[in-house]
């Protein structure tokens, strides 16, 4: 990797500074959202390694089910194999590097468009035509490579380390407060095509993570009923995977739609405080969660360079919600208000990233409402160590 400015030990000691105590501590340098080379360290430092939400797995359920993705530029097919089983895999034919899936859809297998190379739906390759002069070629030496994937809460993760410890043993303070919600039974239809947003993917992962920002920015009656100052962050184990907020809300049932409250059916096994509170709860650097009383929305956000990122947008319900009659009316209600909130959003979060470019931007200091921000912090900054580390070794051994 060529040298940066950025990229030095003054840098990395630096972001000491964003995972002091809340009180003390400052928001992470403007370039760590807007330099290619942070970019080019990070996926390094963190995709590399880590767990990355590509999907659900109800979006494959029958042998021959498939559906593709990217993230930071590499493009993956997931596949429920004739056997049953999930596959993830490189979609790159090795023939010449045609993407031998687009979309989703049900397959027998893949064939290349391109010079038909034919691969079986667990990505062994089956057939090469014209094939037979070339001197030495074997067949069982192509496959599409196969990834490390593990099934969380039905999203499907992948990970470009064989050598990555399981997610969910560290996720499991997040899924202890998930379990009211039993994502195994909820329903939900499958997103439309992803958007594509020109900010760096922290940027959105910190907007979805904040609290502070509630009652400010989303001011007005398709909010207030989840106001910041009813924020509670837990103590989580030092090794989380992933972390969450409580936000009390003003009434039981709340919901983001005009009327406030819950229009599809209550999870049922919400208790009193469950119907009283929604939590936010954030896997990253791909997957966040927004739990209200009658619907849970899945935001996937897939990286794909320093300043642009790819996201799925989807809806879980409690089982049977969509067989009510009303259920289309009902979630145009949802809709409304949701598309109200996040242009809100987005709207800020293209003006952060302009922010972050100039000469002006600077390190921030936080509310206690932003407690959520600081988690991230401390899941991002070890990494970002610990990669700058590793990297360091490598060069000082050539
Ligand atoms: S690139 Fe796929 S068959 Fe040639
Ligand atoms: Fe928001």
């Amino acid at each position: 990797m060529k040298a940066s400015p950025v990229l030095s030990d003054d840098f990395f000691e630096s972001l000491g500074s964003s995972v002091d105590r809340i009180e003390r501590a400052e928001t992470l340098p403007p370039l760590c959202y807007t330099d290619s080379a942070f970019y080019e360290f990070e996926k390094e430092a963190v995709f590399n390694h880590e767990w990355l939400c590509v999907g659900r797995e109800s979006w494959v359920k029958n042998p021959g089910d498939y559906f593709t993705s990217s993230i930071v530029g590499e493009p993956v097919l997931v596949v429920r194999t004739r056997d049953g089983e999930l596959k993830v895999m490189s979609s790159v034919c090795q023939h010449r590097a045609m993407l031998v899936a687009e979309g989703s859809g049900n397959a027998r297998g893949f064939v290349c468009p391109y010079h038909h190379w034919t691969y079986a739906l667990d990505g062994t390759l089956v057939n090469a035509p014209a094939m037979d002069k070339t001197c030495d070629f074997d067949k069982s030496k192509f496959r599409l490579p196969l990834l490390k994937a593990e099934v969380w809460q039905g999203f499907v993760f992948i990970n470009f380390d064989p050598d990555a410890p399981p997610l969910a043993p560290r996720l499991k303070a997040v899924a202890d407060v998930l379990k009211p919600y039993d994502f195994v039974h909820t329903e939900g239809p499958r997103p439309g095509p992803a958007g594509k947003y020109p900010w760096n993917w922290k940027v959105m992962f910190e907007n979805n993570n904040d609290g502070y920002h509630a009652n400010k920015l989303h001011q007005g009656a398709l909010h207030d009923f989840v106001p910041s100052a009813l924020a509670r962050f837990p103590d989580l184990p030092e090794d989380t995977a992933g972390y969450f907020r409580w936000n009390g809300t003003k009434h039981a049932d709340a919901s983001f739609n005009a009327t406030q409250k819950a229009l599809l059916p209550v999870f049922p096994k919400l208790d009193e405080a469950g119907r009283n509170q929604m939590i936010f709860a954030n896997v990253p650097p791909t997957l966040s969660l927004v739990l209200t009383a009658d619907v849970i929305i899945y935001l996937i956000l897939r990286a794909d360079g320093p300043e642009s990122l790819e996201m799925d947008t989807g809806v879980l319900l409690a089982p049977g919600a969509m067989s009510d009659p009303g259920y289309e009316h009902k979630m145009a209600m949802n809709m409304a208000a949701a598309e109200i909130i996040m242009a809100q959003d987005w709207h800020v979060d293209g003006l952060v990233q302009v922010g972050l470019r100039s000469r002006f931007a600077q390190r921030g200091r936080y509310s206690w409402q932003e407690g959520a921000q600081h988690d991230f912090n401390g899941w991002l900054v070890p990494r970002y160590l610990a990669g700058w580390q590793r990297m360091h070794r490598k060069s000082k051994s050539h």
